[in-house]
């Protein structure tokens, strides 16, 4: 069984990528060719938001971002410790302070409950992070955002394809960011990611940084980065857009199935999905205070897991600047100490999801 099965669907529409790719290569037009353009606006349709500009990464729309707000040395941006390192990781490279607020104990998101109070005079944005693909209460915090004049940029790296308040994720907000990374929802075939906003300006500028800061040829009034997606990411994930739909559709029903299947066993949480939101369940993700003994009985059976983010990111070294001790954030702590993430794809068969919930209920009765 494999963690992310990525060639199942790559046997079911294989030759269609095939055909897109050597469509590219015969007209030659690799960088910002017009696939990428008609992947801007399939993705625009789909998530229903004004502008998407596709870009080399989902790192580099969050660094893209940040840049279009003009967040710089002095600024404040406030996040999450449990996340991928990339959320903070933009906030330091432009000279900002990464600030941290602590995770909900139930669906493990921003807690909003807490932002109010990290919001200073120097606070620029806020990076709700869309973990494990369920947005956070956004309206929540989209309405302090606005009481302080703040944006609000969704890293929705790990969630496109859900639906908060029946909206697509990346639509909620002043921006939103996501990743097209292989593993993730809407996966290519190397790197890439996208950014979503409703406001023309923001749009535009994003258009600038990424082709280093050029309005037009030779022409460069803000600093910017090579941050382009490639033609044939761009080609790739336009026959993958295809089957997506469909994919959301096996990813919640597999969530649902995982969830009935591992229901009520003493010490082990599921994921609890709000109910405003769809999750796309970039992984299913499990808390037990047994972690490795549940990790060493699924090795046991050739069944893969990870535990994600295991070492929050207040704690981690290159952070070690901002002055955080282990306590700092509770249950951002706990949900690293104790989370595990499960096979999950869409095309994984029932027979192989029973397997994983029997080899758990086994390690629980040892
Ligand atoms: C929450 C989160 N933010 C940002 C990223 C960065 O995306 P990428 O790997 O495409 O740069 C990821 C992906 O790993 C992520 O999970």
């Amino acid at each position: 069984m494999q963690f992310i099965d990525l060639k199942s669907r790559h046997q079911l529409i294989g030759d269609k990528i095939n055909s897109r790719i050597q469509k590219v290569l015969n007209h030659g037009q690799f960088i910002l060719g017009p696939e990428v353009n008609e992947l801007e606006e399939k993705l625009t349709q789909y998530t229903g938001c004004r502008h998407c500009v596709t870009v080399s990464s989902g790192t580099d729309s969050l660094l893209i971002a940040l840049m279009a707000l003009e967040v710089g040395a002095g600024d404040e941006v406030i996040t999450v410790p449990y996340t991928w390192i990339s959320t903070a990781e933009v906030i330091s490279l432009l000279g900002a302070k990464p600030i941290f607020v602590d995770i909900r104990p139930d669906t493990w998101n921003m807690d909003e409950t807490q932002l109010e109070a990290a919001i200073t005079d120097r606070t620029k944005a806020i990076i709700p992070v869309s973990i494990y693909g369920q947005c956070p209460d956004m309206d929540v915090i989209n309405s302090i955002a606005k009481k302080y004049n703040l944006a609000v940029i969704e890293d929705a790296a790990q969630s496109f394809g859900a639906t908060y308040n029946g909206k697509k994720s990346c639509n909620l907000s002043t921006i939103g960011c996501t990743s097209f990374f292989p593993s993730k929802p809407l996966g290519c075939y190397g790197d890439g990611g996208a950014l979503f906003t409703n406001d023309d300006e923001i749009a535009e500028k994003f258009r600038w940084i990424r082709v280093h800061g050029q309005e037009r040829k030779h022409h460069h009034p803000i600093l910017g980065i090579n941050g382009r997606m490639d033609t044939i990411q761009a080609a790739i994930l336009l026959e993958i857009l295809g089957v997506f739909p469909d994919e959301v559709q096996k990813r919640k029903n597999l969530g649902l199935t995982y969830s009935e299947g591992l229901a009520n066993l003493s010490d082990l949480e599921t994921p609890c999905i709000g109910e405003h939101n769809t999750s796309v369940y970039a992984q299913y993700t499990i808390l037990s205070v047994q972690r490795e003994q549940i990790q060493q009985t699924l090795k046991g059976k050739d069944i893969p897991s990870v535990a994600y983010y295991s070492v929050p990111l207040h704690l981690q070294p290159v952070f070690h600047n901002l002055g955080h001790k282990a306590g700092d954030f509770p249950i951002a702590e706990r949900v690293a100490n104790q989370c595990l993430s499960l096979p999950m794809s869409p095309y994984l068969c029932n027979q192989d999801l029973l397997k994983v919930i029997n080899a758990i209920k086994l390690a629980k009765q040892h």
